[in-house]
């Protein structure tokens, strides 16, 4: 279904009105001059958006778009055709950025910079000069890059948790696409349990959708989401398995490795997935002897 709702223009991306705004003001005054659009970096937690306004940046620049996901990449080999082979002025759009080994990344310095690539031809130092193109890289962890990194990528941008507000326009938005009418409460019930995330709001959506098709009777909310084991924060089973273990350990702070132990849950997934938008919340605290449980009703 997302393929179906993912926006493909900056018009139809819903919140992030800064994000937008910025890069619509430099995806214009490129286009007007003529000139390649600058590497752009995107971070921010899974699910707000970063693959969807990547693809958006380069349907708003009318260029091509090329996707490599950086978990991939093993060696400088991987990229080159990509390098070699693209239009001027594509985008290339590598996903999980700081996935990328150390080797390669030292090899883009000149390759961003100056659209140049350096190597050895038996034994002696070469450049070639490639086309002019635009990097955009995704990360949901942007303070793990280095800075010669970092410092390359011109335009840099995070994304953050959706308002409740944009999040029931979107339900509405979404439910219309799908052919399901909701009420206004129904919208913000749904909303309430996406986590400020759209990914987990289509996935809400989707589950509305279908329990409602089996059971068209059924009207309590708490009733729908319940059977997925979902509760009224929008936590599913990992979510509570976190939550349960701070409130069991309400005096002793925990450490990640401590938390990924007592749940069964991998750390990077603690890290990265759950606790982003629990600390976003002050669910969570994080202290420097390690995380506490904060206010939650
Ligand atoms: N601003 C938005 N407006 C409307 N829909 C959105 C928006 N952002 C994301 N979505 C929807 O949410 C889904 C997930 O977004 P996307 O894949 O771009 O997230 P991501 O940040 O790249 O996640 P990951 O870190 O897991 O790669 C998309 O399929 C899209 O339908
Ligand atoms: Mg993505």
């Amino acid at each position: 279904m997302s393929n179906t709702i993912r926006p493909t223009s900056f018009d139809e991306i819903m919140g992030q009105d800064e994000v937008v705004k910025r890069l619509r003001i430099m995806t214009n005054g490129c286009k007007n001059s003529g000139q390649v659009l600058p590497h752009v970096l995107i971070d921010g937690p899974p699910g707000l958006g970063k693959t969807t306004i990547s693809s958006a940046i380069a349907n708003e620049m009318g260029v091509n778009l090329y996707t490599v996901n950086a978990a991939n990449v093993r060696s400088v080999k991987n990229l080159m055709p990509y390098l070699m082979g693209m239009e001027p002025r594509s985008v290339l759009f590598i996903d999980e950025i700081h996935r990328l080994p150390k080797l390669v990344e030292e090899f883009l310095y000149p390759v961003m910079e100056d659209f140049r690539i350096d190597m050895l031809v038996e034994n002696k130092p070469e450049s070639i000069d490639i086309p002019m193109f635009t990097m955009v890289g995704a990360t949901t962890s942007g303070g793990s890059l280095s800075q010669p990194f970092y410092d390359r990528f011109t335009i840099k941008e995070h994304l953050s948790f959706y308002t409740p507000d944009v999040l029931a326009k979107l339900v509405g938005s979404n439910a219309d696409k799908l052919g399901l009418n909701l009420t206004n409460e129904e919208m913000v019930e749904i909303a309430k349990r996406s986590k400020g995330t759209p990914r987990i709001l289509n996935a809400r959506l989707q589950w509305y959708k279908n329990y409602i098709d089996s059971y068209p009777e059924e009207k309590d909310i708490d009733t729908i989401f319940n059977s997925q084991g979902i509760d009224e924060h929008g936590f599913d089973c990992n979510d509570i398995k976190y939550i349960n273990v701070l409130k069991n350990n309400r005096l002793n702070p925990l450490g990640l490795k401590s938390l990924s132990g007592m749940t069964g849950i991998a750390m990077e997934t603690i890290e990265n997935s759950i606790e982003p938008y629990m600390v976003r919340m002050g669910y969570v605290v994080r202290t420097q002897r390690g995380r506490i449980l904060g206010k939650i009703n």
